[in-house]
């Protein structure tokens, strides 16, 4: 695994814009026709580093066909609004092919920022089943499925070991031991990702989910948050923060912070992607090999996670659609699934990766994982999420902070919620 710095990357993300440029004009030398040639993709914060080398072999056997890495910021809003603005450009949008967020399908499809693409041209049957569904809006198929995600419980073995305690299935669980437990072996006790932005958004639902309540219904048409289980899940969070068992610095946590505390043993329990699992168990990290992960935990036994993760789109304006389709179906290809996961630390789409005995024995938290997975939440569908997000984000943050009580918090979501509906 390549890990960057993140100075680093800046870097790379300016030569490869430049470059990608360059590479755009240049196709009518290289002897590609029709609708194929070079492209660009645009895609979140590579976290662990290992789209550049990835892409670097399609580059190698598609001479003609050559694909820039565009890399944008890792925090999921920033991403989301450099996106926005490019295809709000038209035909002077600069990226071909998007690996967009889960979330952000539906708002680019009715927007009309992305194209319809061909069932039959994607391995869809070999994809785990709830993933397809992140990828479709109105009955069609506007993204291809890249990675998921799922949000698990990272927790420090050795110090539950020395006290003779299991792992938590409770929040009761998780939080006599993050305030008993952490405290004896100068550990803060949990953290997620809740600084406002869509990572705040993801742990605000799973904690309402978990409770058995919803946000929204019928595609977000309807609101279903004012709920005893959505003030018994924010409330979790809210308790956290006010008795110190979620330590204040977590309210500036996106992935990349929360992984950093806790790959540097500050923390007891984590919640995240299972890249931070893999990234805290690589060689030279100060909790190798003394790290576990399991569902995360609700109320009264195991929560529910999220659906995470990305597809890829071609933009309405993308300047080589049948290329585009072309690399997308490579990348969803089962020898590059394979690469996603183990050269990236990301999970693959693909079921049959996650019954395969030697990337289980490397990833030992893959049939955890494809168990959250198949039961996680998708986010509401909505034309209008990228609002929704922001609604979530700021109630959420007033109700971890102390400024509103978790019923009020509550209440007002209800209403701003509707009224985003209403717009
Ligand atoms: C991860 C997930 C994505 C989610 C984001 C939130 O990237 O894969 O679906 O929206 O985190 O920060």
């Amino acid at each position: 695994m390549r890990w960057m710095h993140a100075a680093g990357r800046g870097l790379l993300v300016l030569a490869v814009v430049l470059t990608g440029h360059a590479a755009s004009g240049a196709h009518a030398d290289d002897g590609t026709s029709g609708d194929r040639g070079p492209l660009t993709l645009a895609t979140a914060g590579d976290l662990t580093g290992y789209l550049g080398p990835l892409l670097q072999g399609w580059n190698r056997t598609h001479p003609g066909e050559k694909v820039t890495l565009v890399e944008l910021p890792d925090s999921a809003d920033e991403t989301h609004a450099q996106m926005a603005t490019d295809l709000r450009g038209g035909d002077r949008s600069r990226f071909d092919v998007l690996n967009i967020d889960v979330s952000w399908t539906s708002e680019f499809a009715a927007a009309g920022w992305i194209r319809p693409l061909p069932r039959d041209r994607f391995p869809l049957k070999a994809f785990l089943r709830p993933v397809v569904d992140t990828a479709t809006y109105d009955g069609r198929l506007y993204a291809v499925p890249y990675v998921t995600n799922a949000g698990l419980l990272l927790y420090r073995k050795d110090v539950l070991a020395a006290e003779g305690v299991p792992p938590p299935r409770t929040w009761a669980e998780l939080e006599r031991d993050a305030k008993t437990i952490a405290q004896r072996h100068g550990l803060d006790g949990y953290a997620g990702q809740f600084l406002p932005y869509e990572g705040l958004t993801v742990n605000a639902a799973e904690a309402v989910y978990s409770a058995g309540g919803s946000i929204l219904g019928d595609e977000g048409a309807r609101v279903t948050v004012n709920s005893a289980a959505a003030r018994e899940g924010i409330g979790f969070l809210a308790r956290g923060v006010r008795e110190g068992w979620i330590p204040r610095q977590a309210l500036t946590y996106k992935e990349e912070e929360s992984k950093q505390a806790f790959r540097d043993g500050r923390l007891l329990f984590l919640r995240n992607w299972p890249y931070a699992y893999a990234v805290a168990s690589a060689p030279g990290s100060p909790v190798a090999g003394k790290i576990g992960a399991v569902p995360l935990p609700g109320p009264d036994g195991p929560g529910r996670s999220v659906l995470g993760g990305s597809d890829l789109a071609v933009s309405t304006h993308a300047r080589h659609p049948d290329s585009a389709a072309r690399l997308i179906a490579y990348l969803t290809s089962e020898p590059v699934q394979r690469q996603v996961l183990v050269r990236g630390a990301l999970p693959p789409v693909r079921a049959a990766l996650y019954d395969d005995p030697a990337l289980v024995r490397k990833f030992p938290y893959l049939p955890t994982l494809r168990e959250s997975v198949l039961r996680a939440a998708p986010r509401p569908k909505s034309p209008r999420y990228d609002q929704v997000s922001l609604v979530v984000q700021a109630v959420v943050r007033d109700a971890m902070t102390g400024h509103e009580t978790p019923e009020d918090a509550v209440r007002r979501l209800a209403r701003e919620l509707a009224a985003v509906s209403d717009r």
